[in-house]
């Protein structure tokens, strides 16, 4: 595996903060599933979520520790801790979108290109290191202003693009005059902000009539707020091991099980010998204590490894053929079903600006390349809000109905939720 696909999928915890998909195990699934299963684990640094601005984060005033790193500016500058822990984590995310920047493009650009924006100021919120700027067309960058509250994020930003202006401000309090604003424009911004609504309400002050706010979400939508609604209906979230996540329109990225189902399964699993009985108990008393960050990051650990999900399919199947009929038919009452997050995120958007001076649509954009195939094993790569693939092989059906490849290229896909809302007059 080379550079670029070292963090195939990444995956954004409540804070916002990004965990690779390989990088991140917990306790239950490790002990349970010994040395097998970790082998097959990258170890990539496992970065603390209050790391990165964050609904919880308290972005605390950088203190000068003694590290020192040259800028590109040749000035001495300081790099504390959290900065090379932010650095490190925004790296993994622009290497998990490598392989899909041209694909980005196309999506970003047409999506600006169907707005018929007033003249002004193009307002980007929560602009991170400035991923955002190298996705967007290039004529756009001379009317984009760049926003991001995080100090320390601020910083990284102003190394990698000297000279471009950057505003400390939040989303909720922008720095601009009502009404002077061409579009507010976002990347994976609106899942973590911690009051979308007064969000909504700030970027409706701003936006002339005509403007438009579009908000981009290239990855997964952070999972805490919709893992925590679904385990106080006391339903358990599992990463969808029983169908393809990514055959509907949205991808069916969880799979949910009542408790008293998953008890169900686990008894039977115990009576069978079946060796995952006592890590999936220990899964469901995390879900049924209330901590939710624990439950998420539980879940994480199992999407990240597809050893683990098959193992799950497996003894679930299992449970099911050894239930006698009564306990069956008990299973079948039980409402295990797949949901997307990606969905509830876009309600969520949707409930926001449901304002009357907002148009708003959403939709999953999705967008497909060939390319000249380098190692054997990169045959398909995807990426789909809520669900990422690196396979040796190219699925049927591919992501995009229209995708193909020849034996000797690889298969790029990539799914990107856009939410776009015009301002109309008052
Ligand atoms: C997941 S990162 C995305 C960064 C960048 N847009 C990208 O996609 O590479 C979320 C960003 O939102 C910022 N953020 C957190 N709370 C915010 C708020 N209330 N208003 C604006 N930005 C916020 C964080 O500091 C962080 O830079």
């Amino acid at each position: 595996m080379d550079g670029s696909f070292a963090t195939p999928c990444a995956k954004r915890t409540e804070s916002g903060a990004w965990v690779g998909q390989r990088g991140r195990h917990t306790g239950t699934w490790a002990r349970a599933l010994g040395h097998f299963f970790l082998s097959r684990m990258a170890p990539v640094a496992v970065l603390k979520e209050s790391t990165f601005g964050s609904r919880r984060s308290t972005a605390r005033p950088l203190r000068n520790n003694g590290v020192t790193w040259k800028s590109s500016s040749k000035k001495r500058r300081v790099r504390t801790p959290r900065e090379y822990a932010l650095a490190a984590k925004l790296g993994q995310v622009e290497l998990a979108r490598r392989p899909f920047e041209e694909l980005s493009l196309r999506i970003f650009a047409d999506t600006l290109a169907s707005c018929d924006l007033p003249q002004g100021p193009i307002v980007e919120i929560g602009a991170g290191d400035g991923q955002l700027r190298r996705l967007l067309p290039p004529a756009v960058l001379p009317r984009l202003v760049a926003t991001e509250p995080d100090p320390a994020v601020s910083r990284l930003f102003r190394t990698r693009h000297p000279g471009v202006p950057l505003l400390d401000a939040r989303a909720e309090r922008l720095p601009f005059e009502t009404a002077s604003v061409a579009a507010v424009v976002g990347l994976c911004v609106m899942d973590v902000v911690p009051d979308p609504r007064a969000v909504a309400r700030e970027i409706s002050r701003v936006l002339k009539p005509g403007g438009c706010f579009v908000h981009w979400l290239d990855m997964s939508p952070v999972l805490d707020e919709v893992i925590d609604l679904l385990r106080q209906a006391e339903l358990v979230s599992f990463p969808n091991f029983v169908s393809d996540p990514s055959a509907g329109e949205w991808p069916e990225d969880l799979y949910v099980m009542s408790r008293h189902g998953l008890a169900i399964v686990i008894e039977l699993l115990r009576e069978a010998g079946v060796s995952l009985a006592r890590p999936l108990a220990e899964y469901s008393a995390i879900f049924c204590s209330g901590a939710s960050r624990a439950a998420t990051a539980e879940l994480i650990a199992l999407q990240e490894n597809g050893d683990l999900r098959r193992a799950l399919a497996s003894a679930f199947q299992t449970a099911i053929l050894s239930a006698p009929p009564g306990i069956r038919a008990q299973l079948a009452s039980c409402h295990a079903q797949t949901v997307s997050t990606a969905r509830h995120f876009d309600e969520q958007m949707h409930a926001c600006f449901e304002q009357a001076h907002f148009d708003r649509r959403s939709w999953i954009e999705r967008a497909w390349q060939a390319r000249a195939r380098t190692a054997p094993e990169r045959r398909y790569r995807s990426c789909l809000v809520g669900e990422q693939r690196h396979l040796s092989f190219a699925p049927q059906p591919p992501l995009c109905a229209n995708a193909a490849s020849a034996a000797d290229e690889a298969l790029i896909e990539l799914g990107v939720l856009t939410f776009l809302a015009t301002r109309m007059q008052d």
